[in-house]
């Protein structure tokens, strides 16, 4: 009689390594930087523990920190003193995500710096795009706002960024990004297309950490519905049409079916991101003493690149690179 054991790989911790399928790297980890023209020191975000919004020059030393970590990517988000309805400052040569990518470059040079491109922050209203606003209707012009995010794509661009990173879930930003892109003289800059983004309640304490809360209204007209899969291979075949060179997916753990059936259909380099309602949940519940946060984090991790994930944008990303 045969005995059909799947225990016998899992005797000894040299054993289960042997048999192991899916492996976290430090070169993995993409980790996100708020850098703010508000400040003149480091502010807490307190939705997210051990994150803060940072002034140009701790960002750089951030940014060097986590090199010295092993960490050989930054996404950067702005936030600006000045806000208005047409998100001046995301497109402005000095703004401040601008002024970060410079700094950040001449700092560490490697460092792949990667820029969120969205109008959200810049504009009074908090919308990702140009808003018409009536009382509670919101309406956010489509074609009108793929200008403004293709000017800011070649401002950061021209600034040094390395990648570029679209977030706004526009119709067609892809295309317009690298339409402005290679006019300017950008042909090798890479687009990361946030390409299947969901209209999530788990963005709570991001919008605390980058100011960028809707004024009125939400973004359910423009970021896509959770219940749906099927659409979100849409928005990724079209962002792949429109010649975006990665993908992501987010946020990530409430949305794994879709990292997997995204990572299997079109087999691009995949991104997911960690989103701050993510982090914060393990966060609170570690405080009280509910949550192992090493191990709940690195599973989750491992979780990610299991689905599919090639990158992992993660707060937690120096904690990672020091656990690994
Ligand atoms: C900007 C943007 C958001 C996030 C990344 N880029 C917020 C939003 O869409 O409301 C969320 C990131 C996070 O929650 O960690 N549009």
């Amino acid at each position: 009689m045969l005995s059909r054991r799947l225990r016998r790989l899992r005797a000894t911790p040299a054993l289960r390594s042997l048999v192991r399928e899916t492996h976290l790297a430090v070169s993995d980890l993409i980790y996100p930087l708020f850098v703010s023209e508000r400040i003149t020191s480091r502010v807490p975000v307190a939705s997210m523990p051990g994150v803060f919004q940072l002034t140009v020059e701790e960002a750089a030393r951030e940014a060097a920190a986590a090199w010295g970590d092993g960490i050989q990517s930054v996404l950067l988000f702005g936030i600006p003193v000045k806000k208005d309805e047409l998100a001046h400052q995301a497109y402005a040569e000095n703004g401040i995500v601008q002024q970060a990518v410079r700094a950040i470059k001449t700092a560490v040079p490697q460092m792949v710096v990667i820029t969120d491109v969205c109008l959200c922050e810049y504009m009074s209203h908090g919308h990702c795009g140009i808003a018409q606003i009536e009382g509670d209707h919101v309406k956010v012009l489509n074609d009108d706002s793929l200008e403004l995010l293709a000017r800011a794509a070649v401002s950061h661009a021209e600034a040094g960024a390395d990648i570029i990173a679209p977030s706004d879930m526009m119709d067609g930003r892809v295309e317009a990004i690298r339409e402005a892109l290679d006019d300017a003289g950008f042909e090798n800059t890479p687009i990361m297309s946030y390409a299947a983004k969901f209209a999530s309640a788990f963005y709570g304490p991001f919008r605390d950490a980058a100011d960028s809360a809707p004024q009125a209204g939400d973004r359910r007209s423009y970021q896509m519905d959770p219940a749906n899969g099927r659409e979100a291979l849409r928005e990724v075949a079209l962002d792949i049409e429109e010649a975006a060179d990665m993908v992501m997916v987010k946020p990530g753990l409430a949305y794994l079916d879709i990292l997997w059936r995204v990572k299997e259909r079109f087999e691009m380099p995949t991104a997911v991101y960690h989103v701050s309602g993510e982090y914060a949940m393990v966060k609170a519940a570690a405080a009280n003493g509910w949550l192992d946060e090493r191990a709940t984090t690195m599973e989750v991790m491992l979780a990610f690149k299991r689905a599919g994930a090639d990158l992992i944008v993660t707060y937690a990303a120096r904690d990672v690179a020091q656990w690994l």
